[in-house]
């Protein structure tokens, strides 16, 4: 907890000089065309509404906007339409918890810009903004080859099947399934990473469930790495969206 308050001081320390440096800046040069905006691109593109719904009630949408705002890392969103949303089982979305819901939506978003032509080179898995990419928590791994992109998060796999937006900050890739990690929706892998207990306890009848290793060794102390990994990130966040952060935090605790 020490840790984290002396890291949370750190992060205020960090934005402020950020924020400092571009008022200075924006003072001395004339505005720049804004940054882009997650809600607005994904409005414009349609067939979105259930996305952004969560997007919007986990704040999500918000912390993008800032955070494209305030880093030039950039930021990938892999967006499942209504249709994949709907294609869930029944009840899916309302049986999660609201930290859930901002897990399941920070899962689809990676902290860093990758271009079309990056996938074929990214390295798995994939860090997202749920954080910890070992098996049983946040995994993802994509995989491309003559044109098509392949996700998998070892529950669901799936495809890249549009570009909805590319700029230098934000790429929006519409992806044909919710990415449901398994953290989530694979208690058995969730529950043998940290300890490999008995391997029978991997349910064949979870649905979609896949056949990967579910008995990687794993550390439960690993919670806060993500959050040290992401603080970078969460810094630039914080100055703007403190609220937001402390969503983040919280979840990380
Ligand atoms: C982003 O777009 C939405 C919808 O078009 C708008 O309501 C919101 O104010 C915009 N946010 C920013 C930060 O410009
Ligand atoms: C972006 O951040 C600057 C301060 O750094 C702020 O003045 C501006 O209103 C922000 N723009 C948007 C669209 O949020
Ligand atoms: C993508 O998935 C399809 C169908 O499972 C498979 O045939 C193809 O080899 C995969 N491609 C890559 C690059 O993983
Ligand atoms: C993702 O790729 C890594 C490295 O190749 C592998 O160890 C891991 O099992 C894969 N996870 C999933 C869910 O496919
Ligand atoms: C996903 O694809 C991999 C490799 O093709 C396969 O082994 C696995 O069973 C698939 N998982 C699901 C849930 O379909």
């Amino acid at each position: 907890m020490r840790k984290l308050l002396f890291l949370f001081s750190t992060i205020l320390l960090h934005s402020t000089t950020k924020t400092q440096a571009q008022t200075a800046a924006a003072a001395a040069a004339p505005p720049p065309a804004g940054p882009p905006n997650i809600t607005a691109v994904l409005e414009k593109a349609g067939q979105f509404s259930t996305l952004l719904r969560l997007m919007k009630s986990t704040q999500i949408a918000d912390q993008i906007n800032n955070q494209l705002n305030n880093s030039n890392t950039g930021i990938t969103v892999f967006a499942p339409a209504d249709n994949a949303f709907s294609g869930l089982p029944a009840g899916t979305l309302n049986s999660l918890s609201d930290q859930q819901k901002v897990a399941l939506i920070q899962f689809h978003i990676v902290p860093s810009l990758i271009t079309a032509q990056q996938f074929q080179t990214v390295s798995n898995p994939v860090r997202t903004q749920a954080g910890d990419t070992d098996n049983g928590q946040f995994p993802l791994n994509v995989t491309s080859a003559g044109g098509q992109v392949n996700i998998t998060t070892g529950v669901v796999n799936t495809t890249v099947s549009n570009t909805i937006y590319a700029d230098s900050e934000l790429a929006v890739y519409q992806v044909d399934r919710v990415l449901l990690p398994e953290e989530i929706f694979d208690p058995a892998a969730a529950a043998a990473a940290p300890a490999p207990g008995p391997a029978s306890a991997k349910s064949k009848k979870k649905k979609g469930a896949g056949d990967g290793p579910t008995t990687s060794p794993s550390k439960e102390a690993d919670a806060s790495s993500g959050f040290r990994i992401n603080r970078v990130e969460m810094g630039r966040w914080v100055g703007f969206l403190v609220a937001g952060s402390f969503i983040s935090l919280n979840l990380l605790l």
